[in-house]
């Protein structure tokens, strides 16, 4: 990476560091339970890093969307302020119920080495996602460095991920490093055949993808909600499966310009509703009838994909291929994953639904990577600058 990272912070013991993690982790809507904590333990290895060496740590994460003041209670950090606590029993870890003030400011001067100040969500405050200079400058006022290790987030330009490095000497965190090393190189210099698994409900969120990542992939295996588009603009007939009208040029123009690269499904699950308790049957693609819908990759399908996956050097996988959260359509992505992890290649899955598909089916770690960033992998895949990464130190450059 081109960015100046922890390790260039040379002497940390007694520093206040502002470090920005992405704790945004899915959480139960009644009780506030941690549902999946890889983010948290992904942050670990930062946090470590700079407690062994003697540093203060403030840190600060958003959680979720905040749009309104009732919506300040239903996204706190709290619950991962406890689980911060069982991960890392011998730390003091202390909770500011403001992100800034005068109070959080005196929280985080009184710190002693080694321990840490989490600051509650940082969206609890409007000036966090509109990127204000004003609360850049007072969650500035919290450290002495700034450590960026959020890729979940760094494609936001928000407060605490972009304005913030203006203020302060600024570096990346061991997860974003990695996050970037791993896609970067899966993208940049990738071992061939790469195959890029395409999957999810919505061809027009994945079309800019498709349209960055075709000159570079070798194959692109096209399953999920998007491919009855495609399947409908060839002449199939797709029931009432998901077709997305705005994308119908697009899918065309793929079509006419990369048909070598693309593989789209041969034959599909359907069901009469979208319910796991619908009455289910597996066609040929293009074959769904009218009142039937298609909700999973069929058995052929899975074993085409298998083919190509089992040649791959490389494989990056966005998108579940089917309804997977419902048992009977969960086959294909299974099939899938199945094949993924039998193959010799390097295996990148990236963005939130794939990303818990896999891990919920006990597969994730048997790939190489998981991705953490779900809009992030997909921005940085597309070959978009990150602007989390953008506003950090260069490389080389004198941290002082
Ligand atoms: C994510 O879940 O992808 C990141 O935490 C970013 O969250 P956001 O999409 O609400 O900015």
């Amino acid at each position: 990476m081109e960015k100046a990272t922890v390790r260039d912070l040379v002497n940390v013991e007694g520093k206040r560091i502002l470090l920005r993690c992405d704790l945004n982790v899915p959480q139960d809507k009644n009780t506030g339970a941690i549902l999946d904590e890889t983010r948290i333990k992904a942050s670990l290895a930062t946090i470590k890093y700079l407690l062994e060496r003697g540093a203060r740590l403030v840190v600060c994460s958003h959680l979720g969307r905040v749009k309104t003041e009732e919506d300040k209670a239903k996204y706190t950090l709290k619950p991962v302020f406890n689980r911060l606590k069982e991960l890392l029993p011998d730390v003091k870890i202390s909770f500011a119920s403001e992100c800034v003030g005068p109070e959080t400011e005196k929280m985080a001067n009184t710190l002693k080495n080694g321990q840490i100040l989490l600051l509650e969500n940082l969206r609890h405050f409007a000036g966090e996602s509109k990127n204000d200079p004003a609360f850049a400058k007072q969650l500035s006022l919290l450290g002495e460095y700034y450590v960026n290790d959020a890729f979940g987030a760094a494609h936001r330009a928000h407060a605490s991920t972009e304005g913030v490095a203006k203020f302060l000497p600024a570096v990346a965190g061991f997860l974003l490093e990695k996050e970037i090393k791993i896609l970067g190189e899966a993208i940049s210099n990738p071992k061939r055949p790469l195959t890029i698994i395409m999957g999810g409900k919505k061809v027009s969120d994945k079309i800019a993808l498709i349209e960055g990542i075709l000159p570079l992939a070798d194959n692109i295996l096209i399953g999920g909600g998007m491919s009855y588009t495609f399947c409908k603009v060839q002449g199939g007939e797709i029931g009432n499966s998901i077709f997305d009208e705005p994308s119908v040029d697009k899918c065309k123009e793929f079509l006419a310009t990369a048909k070598n690269k693309l593989v789209l499904p041969i034959d599909s699950v359907i069901a009469d509703d979208f319910s796991n308790d619908a009455h289910i049957d597996v066609v040929d693609a293009g074959k769904i009838p009218n009142g039937w819908e298609g909700l999973d990759i069929g058995p052929k399908t899975v074993e085409l994909f298998g083919s190509y996956i089992a040649k791959s050097g490389t494989i990056i996988w966005n998108g579940p291929l089917g309804a997977y959260e419902m048992s009977n359509f969960s086959n294909g992505t299974h099939g899938v994953a199945e094949h993924v992890t039998k193959s010799n290649a390097i295996t990148i899955v990236g963005g939130g639904d794939a990303a818990s598909a896999v891990t919920v089916m006990g597969f994730a770690d048997k790939m190489t990577h998981i991705s953490t960033g779900g809009g992030a992998s997909l921005e940085f895949l597309e070959g978009k600058q990150l602007p989390g990464v953008l506003a950090l130190l260069e490389k080389n450059v004198k941290i002082s």
